[in-house]
């Protein structure tokens, strides 16, 4: 499996524990035959040395081996969380390499998912798992090795019973491991229910929805309770079965031990000939004892490898993922864009989806100021998409500069394009961190001078901590429009060649929206701006308007010649004027 990869730097701790893991388990193999040594050589002979020996050995070999298991644990532990957190930072790497396209496949509940539990059942299983499975064997073929040297007929038939429990423990925990699996999903749904509530927990209210998401989640809740009940008590019944047939394969060979050593004669010719003395059986006895709990546990862990690889895949499923865009590996870095956009022939579509734009084909002047307005659903934000790349066209070709974008390297397309998206995301911080993002690099009077374009200085300088002010998640300490100018001074600040405002003035009042729409277009000087809008006003002033209607652009040119040309333009403008008349805008 791929994600084998992630133990290769831990493979000295790994193969350290094995060992330490290989001379404790030895160690315990010994302490029978030193039982055997204090019974046969000590106690029967009635000599205090052999069981003082016998007795000291035991002690030894016991803190011996707990040191050891000590040892070996920690070499396991710092594997395996090496193993996670160089699996979840890999995780990490990958979904931020994923494209707008990829983002539209995953949903952020199912990524969450992933990068929790899965990434836990796996590192689990390469702590416990790997661990169990080689103790385990480790431990069922010394027992075997110890009983054959103690006594070669009774070893023979513990050689045969205990491959029969071994199927029965495992047919056994085949009733455990479903159990387990909805366990697992009853927690995963109760904590997606929460997750989902939690981040709609205002429209939970505003729909006073919340006695109904109570009890949806009761519901969950207890799902996940009677399951952990159910799996409590089954487990409380299985455990102490399986003890039992074990003892009932040790009680076979005791059974089988006793017989033998009721038919010799005495005991000190049976160990003049080699055969079973009463030491050798307790030996033997607690050989078969010894063998029964790693068999136990084998037939479990055997059961949950399965639980284990359906993570495994699930992981490999993120990590081998494509990403649906991918920069050119001589892709072009350009310092500076002169700011020329043109589609030729421009075709696009979402997956296997109708197409949201078709034959698209127009060009922008370097230092031209475009408005593109339209129905909702026409493709204005489909079409800014394309340029810095967040889709890649279907049919036809995207050029910035002359230069078609699959050329161009990510970076020149990211930092010399800002976009400001429709739906505006800040990030938990301070007001200054999120102005800065796109430029970690600029100063304090270049922040000033980009919130001061987009109206955002007065309200930052009012807030008590100012720019040291904590927005909380999301922006969430801020109202909608403050937002929307927070996001519009972040793109400024980041100082673009073509800057690209995808509706984010709607939250805005209109002076404010002409102030900030003038002061750009004055800041922009030289450089390319488009406007998104849906309100005439916004982008009248542009140099030339682009209409748009299901994903074909119906029109293109100043405001005067589309309100005498373009019938669309002119009855959105109609609207509007009867709207502004009536006092609504
Ligand atoms: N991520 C997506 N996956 C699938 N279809 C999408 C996706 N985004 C948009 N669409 C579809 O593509 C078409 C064009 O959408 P687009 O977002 O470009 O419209 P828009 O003009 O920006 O609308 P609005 O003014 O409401 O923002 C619509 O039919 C929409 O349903
Ligand atoms: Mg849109």
């Amino acid at each position: 499996m791929k994600l084998m990869r992630f133990l290769r730097n831990y493979a000295g701790a790994i193969a350290v524990s094995f060992v330490l893991l290989i001379v404790s388990t030895g160690l315990g193999l010994v302490q029978p035959r030193l039982i055997e040594l204090a019974i046969d050589k000590g106690i029967k002979v009635g000599s205090l040395t052999f069981v003082l020996i016998g007795a000291g050995g035991i002690i030894l070999s016991a803190l011996l081996a707990a040191g050891i298991n000590l040892l070996s644990g920690f070499a396991l532990i710092k594997s395996s969380q090496g193993f996670g957190y160089e699996l979840r930072n890999a995780l990490y790497r990958k979904v931020m390499g994923f494209s707008f396209a990829n983002l539209d496949k995953w949903r952020t509940g199912e990524l969450m998912v992933r990068l929790n539990s899965d990434v836990n059942t796996v590192r689990m299983f390469v702590r416990m798992g790997s661990f169990l499975i080689v103790q385990s064997v480790l431990m069922i073929i010394g027992t075997l090795v110890a009983m054959f040297m103690t006594d070669v007929g009774l070893a023979s038939i513990m050689a045969i019973i205990m491959p029969l429990t071994l199927v029965v423990f495992a047919f056994a925990a085949t009733f455990i491991r479903p159990l387990f699996m909805k366990a697992r999903k009853a927690l995963d749904d109760m904590n997606n229910t929460m997750q989902e509530n939690l981040a709609g927990a205002k429209v939970v209210r505003a729909f006073a929805r919340q006695e109904e998401e109570i009890r949806k989640f009761e519901e969950r809740n207890k799902a996940n309770y009677d399951i952990s009940i159910e799996v409590g008590w089954k487990l409380s019944i299985f455990f102490p079965l399986f003890f039992l047939i074990g003892n009932f394969a040790v009680l076979v060979a005791l059974w089988a031990g006793g017989t033998t050593l009721l038919g010799q004669l005495t005991d000190a010719a049976a160990a003049a000939s080699g055969g079973l003395t009463l030491g050798k059986l307790v030996a033997f006895n607690n050989y078969a004892a010894m063998a029964m709990f790693p068999l136990l546990m084998l037939g479990l862990v055997l059961n949950f490898i399965s639980m284990a690889i359906a993570s495994a895949v699930r992981l490999d499923g993120v990590l081998t993922e494509k990403p649906e865009i991918e920069e050119k590996a001589d892709a072009r870095n350009l310092p500076r864009l002169q700011g020329s956009i043109e589609f030729r022939n421009v075709s696009f579509r979402y997956g296997s989806g109708e197409k949201a734009l078709d034959g698209i084909s127009f060009s922008i002047r370097a230092g031209e100021k475009v408005g593109i307005i339209g129905t909702t659903g026409s493709g204005k934000t489909s079409l800014v998409n394309l340029i810095s790349r967040f889709y890649d066209a279907e049919d036809g070709q995207v050029l910035i500069d002359g230069i078609n974008v699959k050329d161009l390297s990510f970076k020149t397309l990211r930092s010399r394009i800002a976009m400001v998206l429709q739906e505006t995301v800040l990030f938990t911080g301070t007001l200054r961190e999120n102005v800065a993002f796109g430029a970690p690099d600029a100063s304090q009077a270049e922040l000033e001078h980009a919130a001061g374009l987009s109206c955002a200085l007065d309200f930052i300088n009012e807030k008590p901590d100012a720019w040291d002010e904590n927005i909380g998640e999301r922006g969430a300490g801020l109202s909608g429009g403050q937002r929307q100018r927070i996001a519009i001074a972040r793109a400024v600040a980041a100082r673009p060649d073509i800057i690209i405002l995808d509706d984010v003035t709607s939250s805005l009042d209109a002076t404010t929206e002409r102030t900030i729409v003038s002061s750009l277009y004055e800041e922009f000087y030289g450089r390319t701006a488009i406007i998104i809008s849906q309100k005439i006003n916004t982008i009248r002033d542009a140099d030339r308007i682009m209409v748009m209607g299901d994903g074909h652009i119906i029109g293109i040119g100043t405001h005067d010649k589309l309100v005498e040309g373009n019938d669309t333009y002119r009855r959105i403008c109609e609207t509007q004027v009867v709207a502004r008349s009536g006092g609504l805008v």
